[in-house]
C-alpha cells in the first residue's frame, strides 16, 4: 500500500474517541479512518498509569500491525500517562495527542493568561496539561478541574438536561465570573457538553477549546507536511474490544453519523 493511501489511526479507551473521529472527517474528508475503542476496558480515568500504559501500548501495536501512517491519541488520560512509550514504539509513524494539540490551540489564541482545564482524575492528577501550557507559555496561568461524572453522563446521553445541568454547575460554578478567558474540553466524552458549557458560563469572552478540532487541524498539517495526503478515500472501519448492549446507538450519537462494519477484537 501506498503510504498516502494507509488509514490513519485513532484510538480512545471507549467511544469518546469517536468525537475526533468525527472532526477528523470534517477536516480530511478524503482520509480513511481505522478507529480503536476499547470498550471492554474504559474506564481509563480513574485506572494507574501503569495499566493505561499497558493498555495504549497493545492498542498502538494493534494499528501499526494495520499499516497506519499516523497515530492519532483520542484520550486526553492516554495522552497523560503513556505518550513518550507510543511515539518509541511507532518509530517513524507520527503521533498526535489531544493534549498537545488543545493546549496549542489555547496558547495561540494569545489573550490568555489563565486557562482552565476540565479532565478526568488521571489527567487532572498528572499534570500533563500544565507542563504542554508552560512549555509553550510560562505566563499562562493553569487551573485544573477534574470532572468524573461527565463521562458516565456523557455515556448514558445526558447532556444538556436537568441532571447534566446541576452537574455543570456543580462542578464549573467556580469558573462563573472568575476571569479565565479559555477552558480546555481535556476530556474526550466532554465535547459532547459544549453547548451546556457555553450557555452555563454565558460568558462570549471564554474560548472552549475542543481538543477534537484542534487535533483534526494539526493532522491534516502534518499529512500535508510529510505529503501523506490521500486524495482517494473516505472509509471508516471501527474495532472494539467489546461491544456493549447500547454501543451503536451511543457511537452514532458521537460520531453524527451511522456506523457500520464494526468489528469485536479481543485485548485480553
Ligand atoms: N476518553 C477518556 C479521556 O479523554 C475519558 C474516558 C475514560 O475515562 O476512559 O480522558
Amino acid at each position: 500500500m501506498k503510504k498516502q493511501t494507509a488509514p490513519i489511526g485513532i484510538f480512545d479507551s471507549g467511544i469518546g474517541g469517536l468525537t475526533v473521529a468525527k472532526a477528523v472527517m470534517e477536516a480530511l474528508p478524503n482520509e480513511d479512518i481505522l478507529y480503536f475503542g476499547d470498550t471492554a476496558r474504559v474506564p481509563y480515568g480513574i485506572k494507574s498509569q501503569e495499566t493505561v500504559r499497558k493498555y495504549a501500548l497493545e492498542i498502538t501495536r494493534f494499528l501499526l500491525d494495520r499499516g497506519v501512517k499516523m497515530i492519532l491519541v483520542a484520550c486526553n488520560t492516554v495522552s497523560a500517562s503513556a505518550k513518550k512509550e507510543i511515539i518509541e514504539m511507532a518509530g517513524d509513524v507520527p503521533v498526535l495527542d489531544v493534549i498537545t494539540s488543545g493546549s496549542e490551540k489555547a496558547v495561540s489564541l494569545k489573550t490568555h493568561n489563565e486557562v482552565a482545564v476540565i479532565g478526568t482524575l488521571a489527567t487532572v492528577n498528572s499534570g500533563a496539561y500544565p507542563k504542554a501550557i508552560k512549555q509553550l507559555d510560562q505566563h499562562v496561568k493553569v487551573r485544573l478541574k477534574a470532572c468524573p461524572m461527565f463521562v458516565p453522563l456523557a455515556e448514558e446521553g445526558w447532556t444538556d438536561n436537568e441532571i447534566a445541568q446541576k452537574v455543570i454547575e456543580e462542578y464549573l460554578g467556580e469558573f462563573e465570573d472568575s476571569g479565565i478567558d479559555a477552558l480546555i474540553l481535556g476530556c474526550t466524552h466532554y465535547p459532547l457538553f459544549k453547548k451546556s458549557i457555553e450557555t452555563f458560563l454565558h460568558d462570549e469572552h471564554i474560548h472552549i477549546i475542543d481538543s477534537a478540532e484542534s487535533i483534526a487541524a494539526s493532522a491534516k498539517q502534518e499529512l500535508v507536511d510529510r505529503n501523506l495526503s490521500n486524495t482517494t478515500g473516505g472509509n471508516f472501519q471501527c474495532f472494539v474490544s467489546d461491544q456493549p448492549q447500547r454501543f451503536q446507538e451511543l457511537a452514532e450519537r458521537f460520531l453524527g453519523r451511522e456506523l457500520v462494519n464494526v468489528e469485536i477484537v479481543s485485548m485480553v
